[in-house]
């Protein structure tokens, strides 16, 4: 396999015609698998788009940090922007593109917090200098300088020096449940492949309809 072969031609990758499948979560495993041998840098980063009270568009850069059959989910300061807007409108829309690949995923339906639980075992697992940078960060908020930044990351690790640090209560998760997942591969000539599934609601059945590309 030469690595200038066209992506069709690179044997590692998915077996079959990906736009045979039947449903899209087993699809998104096994092309974020492929994403994480393929990309060196962030394949779980994705684009998450929001709107704001007027229906002005956002759009900004996070890390998917857990995904099954019920949704996509990403950490985030509570005091956000994008924390402001998924508290107004509830929904959001998101693109991965695995450029090694020439593959993009997109997906979009509506957010809900993670439970407690859930945010706390997965900042348990952040490493510390992160953890300490939670509750140091007031994102989205106007910063003086760089030194103020410093200082205030100096005052919580000397209060957190000893023991566990907690999950700042600012600090948590949202669950992206989609009702539309679609998968786009690059093809030569610019013949791409488009498959979109869809339901109606999370318990209905998915449907899928392969598009022009
Ligand atoms: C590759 C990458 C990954 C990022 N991951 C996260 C993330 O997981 N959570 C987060 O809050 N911000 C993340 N950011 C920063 C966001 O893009 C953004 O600057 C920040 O969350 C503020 O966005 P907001 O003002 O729209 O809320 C990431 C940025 C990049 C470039």
């Amino acid at each position: 396999m030469s690595d200038a072969a066209p992506i069709e031609h690179q044997g590692w990758l998915t077996g079959g015609d990906f736009t045979a499948a039947d449903e899209p979560f087993r699809l998104f495993a096994t092309w974020f698998a492929e994403a994480k041998r393929a990309e060196p840098v962030n394949p779980d980063a994705m684009a998450v788009a929001t709107v704001d009270a007027s229906g002005m568009p956002n759009v900004r850069m996070v890390l998917l940090k857990g995904f099954d059959e019920g949704g996509f989910v990403f950490y985030t300061n509570l005091g956000s922007v994008k924390a402001d807007e998924l508290g107004g409108s509830a929904k959001a829309a998101l693109t991965f593109y695995w450029k090694s690949l020439q593959r993009q995923v997109r997906a979009r339906g509506i957010v809900e917090p993670v439970s407690a639980e859930e945010a706390d075992a997965y900042f348990a697992t952040r490493s510390r200098m992160a953890q300490i940078g939670a509750w140091a960060s007031k994102q989205s908020q106007a910063l003086e300088s760089r030194m103020a930044f410093e200082k205030a990351i100096a005052r919580y690790a000397a209060k957190f020096a000893i023991g566990t640090v907690p999950r700042p209560p600012f600090w948590s998760g949202y669950r992206v449940v989609p009702a539309e997942i679609e998968f786009w591969q690059e093809r030569l000539y610019r013949l791409h492949d488009r498959i979109v599934f869809r339901r109606d609601g999370t318990a209905a059945p998915w449907s899928k309809t392969r598009l022009y590309p």
